[in-house]
């Protein structure tokens, strides 16, 4: 497979020996191939499956970055504009223009929109911790989800309505995480809160979204365990869900395997009914020895190759979404974790580089559709 910074390296040495005009042309059609059917959207279409970025606020103010998204891109979900911290300055006060500012961008461009999050143990509004209280939290919530969902009514695909509600080593009964919200309102929050999305938007697909619940480590399986008993009582108490997403921040050269578990977690998910979305995938290349770009780039190629093939055989998988578009803005390079080992080393995990050219991740994400099958 030829990447396009394989191209440009034979094409800038190849420049040497050929006429200028001719090396050009051929940029062009490489050019070409990347956008029109030759776009992540085109070729994801073919096999019904959305091709979805996250996109932070201040990057669509970006002409550049508005025009790649909505050439490659049929779905876009906020990375941090329409959590509760972000959207609310002051109790029962919301600030919507980064919201609004995704959802409109969305509308022109005929994308779709998933919704994150209402209800999560991170990015709580600043307010929280010296308001909410187990008489009030209830309240809180349900005033929260209705007044978002309300607001945008009609015009989310899918609300991750509960994120990350697992933590098996938090030690509490079923492996719920011991989160504000499980302290304050107790395990019934999440039928609340499903049952509040429900009736506020009745046509989103509500989502529940988690982390490292399908590669092959024991840990991994404990939390998948975790996770599909809770999404089994949900379809038991007549709690509606639709969709299971599956975060998809994976790493590169840490020796992390995909097969059986994803397959079980899938195959189960779509037993219950659920379709599966992949909704914030990245690849962490912290553990790739080599500081070489060509091998690390490699490496991370490699690991989208084989999750996205594994995942794509199933036709439950509808969506496939990477957290960010362009290397230069990936959450990843401000992780602790990160600043402590790696911290001259920037991450390249995306599929457009610094400058938006498509990188090795961007093709293998592109061949892994023309290899799904058709749902
Ligand atoms: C991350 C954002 O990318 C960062 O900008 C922010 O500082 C922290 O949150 N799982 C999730 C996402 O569900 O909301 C997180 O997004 C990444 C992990």
């Amino acid at each position: 497979m030829i990447t396009r910074r394989d191209y440009l390296k034979q094409a800038s040495l190849a420049a040497g020996c050929l006429a200028v005009s001719g090396v050009r042309a051929f940029a062009a059609e490489q050019e070409q191939q990347i956008s029109g059917k030759g776009s992540l959207k085109e070729h994801g279409h073919k096999r019904g499956i959305m091709a979805g970025c996250a996109v932070g606020a201040r990057q669509l103010h970006d002409e550049a970055f508005q025009r790649l998204i909505a050439e490659q891109y049929n779905l876009v979900v906020s990375e941090n504009s329409m959590k509760f911290g972000p959207l609310s300055p002051k109790p029962g006060e919301y600030n919507w223009t980064d919201a609004d500012a995704l959802v409109d961008f969305a509308e022109k461009h005929k994308m779709k929109v998933r919704g994150h999050n209402f209800v999560w143990h991170a990015q709580l509004p600043m307010w929280f911790k010296g308001t909410a209280t187990k008489d009030n939290a209830k309240k809180i919530m349900v005033d929260h989800i209705n007044t978002v969902a309300g607001r945008y009514k009609g015009k989310i695909q899918a609300w991750d309505v509960v994120n990350e509600a697992i933590e098996v080593k938090d030690g509490m009964p079923d492996g719920l995480r011991k989160s504000p919200w499980y302290e304050l309102i107790g395990p019934e929050y999440l039928d609340i809160a499903y049952r509040t999305a429900r009736h506020a938007d009745p046509k989103a697909k509500l989502t529940y979204n988690d982390y490292s619940i399908e590669d092959d480590s024991e840990d991994n399986a404990k939390k998948r365990a975790a996770t599909l008993a809770l999404l089994k009582r949900f379809k038991s108490n007549g709690t509606p869900i639709d969709a299971l997403g599956i975060q998809s921040h994976i790493h590169a050269g840490t020796g992390e395997t995909y097969g059986k578990g994803m397959r079980e977690l899938i195959s189960r998910a779509q037993a219950l009914g659920l379709e599966v979305y992949l909704t914030e995938f990245d690849v962490n290349d912290d553990g790739v020895a080599d500081d070489d770009f060509a091998a690390r780039d490699r490496a991370v190629a490699a690991v989208y190759t084989d999750y996205l093939n594994i995942a794509l055989e199933s036709k439950a998988v509808k969506a496939v979404l990477t957290w960010g578009v362009s290397d230069k803005d990936t959450w990843l390079n401000g992780m602790r974790e990160h600043r402590e080992k790696r911290a001259n080393r920037r991450q390249r995990p995306l599929p457009f580089d610094n400058d938006l050219k498509p990188t090795a991740p961007f093709f293998a994400i592109r061949d892994a559709f023309d290899k799904a099958p058709h749902r």
